[in-house]
């Protein structure tokens, strides 16, 4: 049985609240037999999902699982195009090269690779990323943009933006960015983005947008070395979040800060970034693969090249860098 209709059969149960949604009025909207609603129901309920029977009025839906199932991502985006494609799995080494492979199969862009969990996932400068199993959000997001390569990091900024406000819209707590690519709760990380290319010299083929977001772990979730560096938004929320309504709102405005992006640069998300920025002000160390300095962060360019004043008043612009933000 085909599972075309699964996602959207569900949305209207999730929209319908707890007034019960009748076969036939299920079978009328998508113009199926009661017979292949009732297989959709059962499909549902083998996932997890719990529903009320009324009788001669229809089913209500009680509790959902806390999946990541295209299913549940699908009922509950809000995109033109992003996530239509939605590849899933248990488990994966990590969602980064499954995406570049799909990217160079021709992938069209908001395709989105996710799973539950990852066992090699990684980090900026070939560091370890933590991906526990059920806990997170881990996903890579095949982007398209019409720019030159040179502007691809931009669109880690612009990532971090629209991930803070998804964050912000379901979670209902403001995290902070510190430049390129961290988000912060409280100091602590929330969420990582890697950024990756596929380019000829002067064309973009695809953008890898890796994702990694810790949404209901506990401390004790975390291996001891990140414990205290790390948390997640039930540790600062005190609430589980439902990790496909994020991930359908990260998607929401990814896709609509890239378009901007493409259409009008940097300088229209620029004020939004520094609305969230921790870094802007701060007495930081910068690590680049070529050396380390002190100084303070003054200013992002509208190309989201951060500025540092050194202590001898000299401005240098840092494109690509690790940095720290001194107590
Ligand atoms: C960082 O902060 O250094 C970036 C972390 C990026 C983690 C995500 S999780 C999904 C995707 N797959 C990976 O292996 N890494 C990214």
């Amino acid at each position: 049985m085909s599972t075309l209709y699964k996602h959207e059969i569900l949305k209207k149960l999730q929209q319908s609240g707890e007034i019960p949604v009748s076969g036939q009025q299920l079978a009328d909207d998508f113009s199926l037999s009661r017979t292949a609603i009732w297989k959709y129901i059962k499909q549902l309920e083998e996932e997890g999902y719990v529903f009320e029977t009324v009788k001669k009025k229809g089913y209500i839906l009680k509790s959902q699982p806390n999946s990541l199932s295209p299913d549940k991502i699908k009922a509950a985006l809000e995109t033109a195009q992003f996530g239509e494609q939605i590849i899933f799995e248990e488990q994966l080494p990590s969602t980064q090269p499954l995406a570049h492979q799909l990217a160079q199969q021709g992938a069209k862009a908001g395709t989105v690779v996710i799973c539950e969990e990852q066992t090699a996932g990684r980090g900026r400068m070939q560091r370890e990323w933590s991906s526990q199993k059920g806990k997170g959000i881990w996903m890579s997001v095949i982007l398209r943009p019409d720019v030159p390569p040179y502007e691809a990091p931009q669109f880690t900024l612009v990532a971090a933006v629209a991930i803070a406000k998804a964050i912000e819209d379901v979670a209902e707590i403001r995290p902070q960015i510190k430049w390129p690519n961290d988000l912060l709760i409280d100091g602590l990380k929330i969420t990582g983005i890697l950024t990756e290319l596929q380019a000829d010299p002067d064309l973009i083929n695809a953008l890898i947008m890796g994702i990694g977001v810790n949404v209901n772990h506990e401390t004790a979730d975390f291996p001891q070395e990140i414990q205290t560096i790390a948390t997640s938004l039930k540790i600062q929320t005190g609430k589980e979040i439902d990790r496909a309504v994020l991930v359908a709102r990260i998607l929401y405005y990814l896709e609509h800060y890239s378009a901007m992006y493409v259409e009008n640069g940097f300088s229209p998300i620029k004020k939004q970034w520094e609305e969230y920025s921790c870094t802007i002000g701060q007495e930081i160390k910068v690590t680049t693969l070529r050396e380390v300095v002190y100084g303070k962060a003054v200013s992002i360019t509208n190309d989201g090249v951060l500025k540092v004043q050194l202590p001898d008043g000299e401005i240098k612009h840092v494109i690509s860098a690790d940095i720290e933000i001194k107590k």
